[in-house]
């Protein structure tokens, strides 16, 4: 099999339609989308609920037929099996046989997935181990926690050392220490050389984990490229407040640099795009103001995923 070692996933041109029953019109839901995924890279696909994510990740994973387009996975096209071996996949909600504990179920899929039995339980110590659930090994799962749940998924779809792992919404439905917990394990990932291809509708997550994007929106790619780049420009912004700003000062950085000023004399509130958060904040102190707080103001996803489209992004032409 041919190991193609810069991209590890190429889509292109992918259609997908559903047929929701005879005589019913036919729903399309992927609508000819094209991106790729570089090896030892976290990429992160990302759209809104109902975007195309899940139908995405399963034509990569051959569980359902794309309607026309070609893809494939470490340079197989995904309607071969060989390749699945060197891949690890975490369904969006993985259900697993509860009554059974963590080491019964990782076992399992060790054996399912070839482990051989002199190296099963080593293999699955170091799993438990790596994912943080040494001490609740032999607990059963009816009792693990929704973050521990989704620990043992990610061990599962690491149990035959995959080269590169498929997460499908990692991070939902988690506390803020489950999701801290299941970020680090992602970028642990990363430095083991692996590569991770995540999909997720949460954009802090992304931020904070993700190399590289691709936006998807309503079954099209709005954006592919870097994760700074995307979250670059006039999207980020921040919320200053201060006191005892000169009304001519005020009305300077209004207009030189595009913020927008509420309340009066002694509390003034002023949101400005990051990028002049440094010039707005210098001239502010050199007026001899105030400055009480800088806080920065996090853009709705909505309002991100609708400024890719708005930016005209649309990289479907010439590929
Ligand atoms: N088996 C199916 N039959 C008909 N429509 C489907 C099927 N699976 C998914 N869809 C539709 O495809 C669209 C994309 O779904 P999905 O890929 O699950 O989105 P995401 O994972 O981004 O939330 C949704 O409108 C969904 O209702
Ligand atoms: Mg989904």
């Amino acid at each position: 099999m041919r190991l193609d070692s810069s991209e590890i996933v190429r889509v292109a041109k992918v259609v997908k339609d559903f047929r929701p029953g005879f005589g019913l019109r036919r729903k399309r839901v992927l609508h000819g989308i094209s991106f790729s995924v570089r090896e030892g890279e976290i990429f992160g696909f990302v759209g809104p609920n109902g975007a195309g994510k899940t139908t995405t990740l399963k034509v990569l994973m051959g569980l359902i037929r794309a309607s026309g387009g070609e893809a494939s996975v470490l340079g197989c096209d995904v309607r071969e099996t060989q390749f699945r071996r060197h891949v690890g996949f975490l369904p969006e909600n993985p259900y697993f046989y509860d009554f059974l504990t963590g080491r019964e179920i990782l076992s399992f899929y060790a054996k399912l997935s070839g482990v051989a039995r002199t190296q099963r339980m080593d293999r699955v110590a170091t799993l438990l181990d790596w994912v943080g659930l040494s001490a609740a090994a032999d607990a059963r799962l009816r009792t693990y926690s929704k973050g521990m749940l989704q620990r043992v998924g990610i061990a599962q779809a690491l149990v035959h050392d995959p080269r590169v792992v498929f997460l499908d919404e990692p991070m939902s439905g988690l506390d803020p220490i489950g999701r801290k917990e299941i970020r680090d394990l992602i970028l642990r990932l990363r430095t083991e050389g692996k590569t991770v291809f995540m999909n997720t509708h949460i954009l802090s997550d992304v931020e904070m984990v993700c190399d590289r994007v691709a936006i998807i929106v309503d079954g099209r790619i709005t954006y592919e490229g870097a994760t700074e780049d995307f979250l670059e420009g006039d999207a980020r912004e921040a919320d200053v407040v201060v006191a005892g700003l000169p009304p001519e000062t005020g009305a300077r950085i209004e207009e030189e640099f595009g913020a927008a000023l509420r309340g009066h004399a002694d509390r003034i509130e002023m949101r400005v795009a990051e990028k002049r958060l440094k010039e707005v904040l210098r001239t502010t102190l050199e007026a001899g103001a105030e400055v009480i707080s800088v806080t920065p103001h996090r853009v709705s996803l909505e309002s991100i995923f609708l400024s890719a489209v708005e930016k005209g992004r649309v990289e479907d032409a010439g590929r």
